[in-house]
């Protein structure tokens, strides 16, 4: 059976933005946060205090939630890799919630945070105390859970054991990245079972890039089991730096549209949805990714 309501977490100004090559503008990011907010989205994430060497798409987020109207009942995760991105994530009295973020593969821990598993859970111990210490939540996420871009296949027990060190920490969801879209829908829903025999999949969510376009599929499959929320980026945007050949997280609007079609609520408006789409595609000179929103603009 499935839920009957599933949350949307939209991660599109992050783990769309931080990809795209073209230089985007802080107003088109304030822009399309508004408008998504609008669809009815509760949970935008709206960048990370990371290395802007690393990851320079990223590097305006201070001032990008300096833009956003406080609301109540809606909230901005950041991620945050360390001490010292906590601090300055605190530091601009907007952020409620932070993100951490592991891997279930060494090789891609190594490229994406410099470190290995073990080490990477040693680092975010404290800042995941000290968030929790001052009434932050603290989000974690692990990546490559269905394949690594450089080690192809992953033990679900790896992933297993990420997830429980890091819901063990006290991260209130765990969300499990397909970084490279590799995965297939039994493959998806058995890693899902298995680690749902640490952490109660309650506290699980599903976060599919859409590279080998299975997305959707593994999504379903996952629902099947028990999960009811799901990232997506509107428009389908963005990849992975350092995942070779990612495209993008899977499109919110077809998400929503799956979702809504098997009577399942999510409290999003797809007109909206698609509209924030319009926008952010129209600013960075790409054409959507999502099928929903190309179908729908050829109407
Ligand atoms: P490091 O080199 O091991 O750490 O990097 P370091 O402490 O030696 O610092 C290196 C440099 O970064 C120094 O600057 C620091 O000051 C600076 P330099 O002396 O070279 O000028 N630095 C910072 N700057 C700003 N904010 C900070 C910060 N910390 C250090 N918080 C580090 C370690 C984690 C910092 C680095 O590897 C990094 O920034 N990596 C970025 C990783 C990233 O953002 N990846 C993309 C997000 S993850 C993802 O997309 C997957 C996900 O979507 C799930 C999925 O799809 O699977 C979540
Ligand atoms: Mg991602």
């Amino acid at each position: 059976s499935y839920p009957a309501r599933v949350r949307v977490v939209e991660v599109g100004p992050r783990d769309g933005l931080q990809n795209e090559k073209a230089v985007i503008l802080l107003a088109a990011k304030a822009a399309l946060v508004e408008r998504l907010v609008a669809a009815g989205l509760t949970t935008v994430e709206a960048g990370s205090f990371v290395s802007p060497k690393w990851v320079p798409q990223m590097a305006d987020t201070a001032e990008l939630l300096a833009m956003l109207p406080a609301r109540e009942g809606i909230s901005y995760p950041v991620l945050v890799p360390n001490l010292r991105g906590l601090e300055q994530a605190m530091a601009t009295g907007r952020v409620a919630e932070i993100a951490v973020f592991g891997a279930a593969s060494e090789s891609f821990s190594q490229r994406n945070i410099n470190c290995s598993i073990d080490e990477s859970l040693r680092r975010f111990a404290p800042g995941v105390e000290k968030a929790l210490a001052h009434g932050l939540r603290v989000r974690g996420y692990v990546s490559c859970v269905l394949g690594c871009p450089y080690e192809g296949e992953v033990d679900a027990a790896a992933v297993t054991r990420v997830a429980a060190a890091l819901a063990g920490m006290g991260c209130y969801e765990i969300s499990l990245g397909d970084t490279i879209g590799t995965g297939t829908p039994l493959k998806a829903r058995r890693m899902v079972e298995m680690v749902a025999a640490e952490v109660p999949v309650e506290r699980l969510a599903l976060h599919f890039h859409d590279t080998y376009g299975q997305a959707l599929a593994n999504i379903l499959s996952c629902l099947e089991r028990g999960v009811s929320v799901v990232d997506s980026a509107v428009a389908g945007l963005g990849g992975c730096p350092y995942a070779q050949g990612a495209t993008g997280n899977v499109a919110t609007e077809d998400v929503v549209y799956m979702l809504h079609g098997m009577g399942i609520e999510t409290g999003l408006d797809l007109d909206r949805l698609c509209e924030a789409g319009a926008m952010i595609s129209s600013a960075l000179g790409r054409e959507t990714a999502s099928r929903v929103a190309r179908a729908r603009g050829a109407m």
